[in-house]
């Protein structure tokens, strides 16, 4: 992929995370988020999902017409060009709506099929972490990699349940019973994006989730696979399921989950 158009698409993708980041700052912990339910009780929207996707498909529509975009709210526009755009506005609603600072702003680039480019930025803590294939992934502008920790003891691991939790037993709780007696430390920050960018980052060893949707992902699997990391589709029964960490990690931890849900 020509090199200058690459630059070009991850300075704009990084300027508008920045903007609709500003959105979410300028509403967080207002009584003016206009909350709303969407699939279920637990799974929540707000005005402020919908204004950010809506800023970011104005400036993409502007700066390059006819590329494809998928955004969470409102679904599928132009997908036939060999760019398409994997937005998720608001990554981290609930967290959002309780007045939570764990929520970001998720931007994929795929180029006939493929991501190219991956943008996540987290506003409340100022945190911009991004990827370009082949050429790395970076944490406010300084290279990273996923930890090097293969012991399952010494690793703080991060998962999510899906929404349908209250009425499908299939809800992950098997193998979060499973894991915790050995692993150092479970988080559930509530923000798949930001999960696989903290295993990029080594802030976190791994993480696994089942039910995610391709928004969720985009972005934050390229920054672990830039980072030196892997993803392994786990449970792919259930929309999007991965397990994201160093090999070693990832194979452990895939072994047992699968011998789990055997
Ligand atoms: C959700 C978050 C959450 C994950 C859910 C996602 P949303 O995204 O990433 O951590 O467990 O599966 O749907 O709804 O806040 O954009
Ligand atoms: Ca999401
Ligand atoms: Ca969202």
């Amino acid at each position: 992929m020509n090199k200058e158009l690459t630059d070009d698409i991850l300075r704009n993708a990084m300027e508008w995370a920045r903007a609709a980041g500003a959105i979410q700052l300028n509403y967080f912990r207002t009584n003016d988020i206009g909350i709303e339910t969407k699939t279920s009780v637990h799974d929540v929207v707000t005005k402020v999902d919908k204004e950010c996707e809506e800023f970011l498909i104005g400036m993409i529509n502007e700066t390059y017409p006819g590329h494809g975009i998928l955004g969470e709210e409102s679904g599928s526009h132009d997908i036939d060009s060999d760019f398409l755009w994997v937005i998720d506005p608001l990554d981290g609603t609930n967290n959002y709506s309780q007045g939570l600072p764990i929520f970001c702003v998720s931007i994929g680039i795929k180029y006939r099929g493929e991501a190219l480019v991956g943008v996540v930025y987290v506003p409340y803590i100022n945190e911009m972490f991004t990827a370009v294939k082949g050429r790395g992934a970076y944490f406010n502008g300084n290279r990273i990699n996923v930890g090097e920790k293969t012991r399952l003891n010494e690793c703080v691991l991060a998962t999510g349940f899906p929404y349908d939790k209250d009425v499908n037993p299939d809800n992950n709780v098997n193998n979060v019973a499973s894991l915790i007696p050995l692993i150092r430390g479970l988080r559930r920050m509530g923000a798949a994006a930001y999960d696989l960018c903290c295993v990029g980052a080594g802030f976190i060893d791994a993480y696994w989730e089942f039910n995610l949707q391709p928004w969720d992902v985009c972005a934050g699997e390229l920054i672990v696979r830039e980072a030196g990391g892997e993803i392994i589709p786990f449970r792919n029964d259930r929309n999007i399921g991965i397990v994201a960490g160093n090999h070693g990690l990832c194979r452990q931890i895939y072994l047992r989950l699968h011998n789990k849900n055997m």
